[in-house]
C-alpha cells in the first residue's frame, strides 16, 4: 500500500522504516527541512536499537522515502499523523500539529483517504479530527478517521513494532478496518518476517482489538496511567521495605508471581521519566476533570514520582552529610537504557538538584550525552565510567545500562576517592561490591554491614549523627517472659 507518515519523530520514523520493512510504499515527512536532509543522506536524529539499519536498508531499496508533509499527503492512499503533542503548562496535550495536518489534508488530497491518527491523544479527538476534515474539505475529499495508538518502547522500539502484545483499531467503518488489517496483515500473520531476531520469540496470535475511536484513545491513556501507576506502586512498597528492612526484590517477586499482576513494571527506582508516561498522565488526569470523573488516583501516582528525586538526593545526603564541594559520579543520564532520550529522565533531574547543592558532577552515558549536554551545562561529561569516578565521593547510578552493572570493581576502587556506590535503579549485586571494599546503597534493599569505621556512626533521620546501637525494644516487640 501507499502510505505517509507525517512526522519523523520516535513514533513517526519508527513507523516508517517498519512499514516499509514489511513491504509498504512509505513517505516519510517531517516540516524540519534539516532533518529531512539529515535523513536522506542517512542520518537518523535519535538513537534506537535497530532502526539505523531499517532506515538504510528500506531507502537504499526505495520503499522509504523522504519528502515534505504536503507531497505525502497529496500521494499517500493512508495517511498516519505520527506528529508531537507536547503538553501545555496546565498538563493538557498540544494538538496544533495535528489540527495543522488535518488542514493540509484537507487543503490537499483528492479522492479517498485513511486518515490514522498515530499520536497519543485524548478521547474524543479523532472525532474532531473528522469533524474538522469534513468542515476544511475543498477538493471534495472522502474519508474515514482511524485511532491507532501506538504502543511502542523507546530501546526496543523495532521489536514492539514487530512482536506487539496487540494491535488496537478504532475505526467507525468496515472499509477502514479492511485497510488497517491489510496495513498489519504481516504483522499478523507472519512474525518471521522480523529483521532483528535470528530465532523470534514463540509465535503466539496478535490480539486485533477492533472498536470505535473514543474506545481506542482511551487504551492509549489508560494503558501507559496503569503502568506509571504500577511503578508508582512498587516505590511505595520500596520505602516500605527500606523502613521495615525487607528486600523489595523478593517482595517484588512474591507480587508479581500472581498471574493477575504480572512481574513486569515491578522495579523500584528514581521514577519513570521519559516524553510518554509523565505527560500522558497529566494529560489524562486533565481527561478525567473534563469528562467530570474523579482521577485523584493518577494525581497520587503523579506526586509519588515526583518526590523520587528528593527521596534519592536525601540518600545521598544521608551518606556524604555536605554536598558542597562533594564529586560525584553519575552513571546514566537518559530515562531508561538503550536510548539517547533524556527529555524528563530523572537522572537529569537529580544532577540539577545536586549541583544547586553545591556538587561537582562528572557524567557518563553511552548515549545520551550529546543531548544531555544541551539541557545541562556545568557539569563535567566523561568517556567512560571510570574516567566519571575519578576521585569521586559517590557513584550514582542512574540509568540502567548493562555495562554498568559489572564494571570493574577492583580498578574502580584504585580510582574513587571514596569507595561508595548509590544505585537508583537496583542494579548490582551487593556482595560484589562489599568484596571490593564499596559501601552499597539502593533502593528497598537492607544495607550489607557497614566498614567497621563507618558502623561506629549511623545517621538516624530524626537524630542526625548517633551512635549505631541496638534500639531498645518497643514494649509491643519485646519477646515474651
Ligand atoms: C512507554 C510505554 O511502555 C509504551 O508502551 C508506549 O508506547 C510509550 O510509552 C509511548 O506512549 O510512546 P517508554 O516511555 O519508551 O514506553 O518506556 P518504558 O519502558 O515504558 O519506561 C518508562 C519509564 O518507566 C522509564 O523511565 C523507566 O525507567 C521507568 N520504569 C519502567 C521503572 O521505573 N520501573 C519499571 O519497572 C519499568
Amino acid at each position: 500500500m501507499q502510505i505517509s507518515v507525517i512526522g519523523a519523530g520516535y513514533v513517526g520514523l519508527t513507523t516508517a522504516a517498519c512499514l516499509a520493512e514489511i513491504g509498504h510504499q512509505v513517505l516519510c515527512a517531517d516540516n524540519d527541512l534539516d532533518k529531512l536532509k539529515k535523513l536522506n543522506s542517512g542520518l537518523l536524529p535519535f538513537f534506537e536499537p535497530h532502526l539505523d539499519s531499517l532506515v538504510k536498508n528500506n531507502a537504499a531499496s526505495g520503499r522509504l522515502q523522504f519528502t515534505s508533509p504536503t507531497e505525502a499527503i497529496e500521494r499517500g492512499s493512508a495517511i498516519f499523523i505520527c506528529v508531537g503533542t507536547p503538553p501545555l503548562e496546565s498538563g493538557e496535550a498540544d494538538l496544533s500539529a495535528i489540527e495543522s495536518v488535518a488542514r493540509t489534508i484537507a487543503s490537499t488530497a483528492r479522492g479517498y483517504r485513511l486518515v490514522i491518527e498515530k499520536s497519543t491523544v485524548p478521547v474524543q479527538t479523532a472525532k474532531r479530527l473528522w469533524k474538522h476534515l469534513a468542515i476544511y474539505n475543498v477538493n471534495g475529499l472522502d474519508f474515514d478517521v482511524v485511532s491507532n495508538p501506538e504502543f511502542l518502547r523507546e530501546g526496543s522500539a523495532v521489536g514492539d513494532f514487530f512482536h506487539p502484545d496487540r494491535i488496537v483499531i478504532g475505526a467507525e467503518s468496515p472499509r477502514a478496518v479492511a485497510m488497517m488489517k491489510e496495513i498489519y496483515a504481516p504483522v499478523l500473520t507472519s512474525p518471521a518476517a522480523c529483521p532483528i531476531h535470528s530465532h523470534c520469540p514463540p509465535v503466539h496470535e496478535v490480539p486485533l482489538i477492533v472498536t470505535d475511536t473514543n474506545s481506542a484513545e482511551l487504551v492509549k491513556h489508560a494503558s501507559n496511567s496503569f503502568l506509571a501507576m504500577k511503578i508508582s506502586f512498587i516505590n511505595l512498597v520500596a520505602d516500605a521495605c527500606e523502613a521495615a528492612g525487607a528486600d523489595i526484590a523478593k517482595v517484588a517477586e512474591g507480587i508479581g508471581s500472581d498471574q493477575r499482576i504480572g512481574q513486569s513494571f515491578l522495579n523500584p527506582g528514581i521514577g519513570f521519566g521519559g516524553f510518554c508516561f509523565p505527560k500522558d498522565l497529566q494529560a489524562f488526569v486533565r481527561i478525567g476533570e473534563k469528562l467530570g470523573c474523579d482521577f485523584s488516583l493518577l494525581k497520587e501516582v503523579e506526586n509519588i514520582n515526583l518526590r523520587r528525586v528528593e527521596q534519592f538526593v536525601a540518600k545521598v545526603r544521608k551518606e556524604l552529610w555536605v554536598l558542597r564541594g562533594k564529586t560525584l559520579a553519575i552513571w546514566g543520564l537518559a530515562f531508561k537504557p538503550e536510548t539517547d532520550d533524556v527529555r524528563f529522565a530523572p537522572a537529569l533531574n537529580i544532577a540539577r538538584r545536586l549541583l544547586a547543592e553545591g556538587a561537582r558532577i562528572r557524567a557518563y552515558d553511552p548515549q545520551a550525552m550529546q543531548k544531555a549536554k544541551d539541557e545541562l551545562p556545568g557539569i563535567t561529561y566523561c568517556l567512560s565510567p571510570n574516567e566519571a569516578a575519578h576521585r569521586a565521593d559517590a557513584i550514582l547510578i542512574l540509568t540502567e545500562w548493562a555495562e554498568f552493572r559489572r564494571p570493574d570493581w577492583a580498578e574502580l576502587a584504585k580510582t574513587v576517592a571514596h569507595p561508595l556506590v548509590i544505585d537508583g535503579r537496583n542494579l548490582c549485586a551487593s556482595e560484589e561490591l562489599a568484596a571490593h571494599g564499596f559501601q552499597y546503597v539502593c533502593i528497598g534493599r537492607p544495607q550489607l554491614a557497614l566498614p567497621t569505621a563507618a558502623k561506629e556512626f549511623e545517621v538516624s533521620p530524626l537524630l542526625g549523627l548517633a551512635p549505631l546501637a541496638s534500639p531498645p525494644l518497643s514494649a509491643s516487640a519485646r519477646p515474651l517472659p
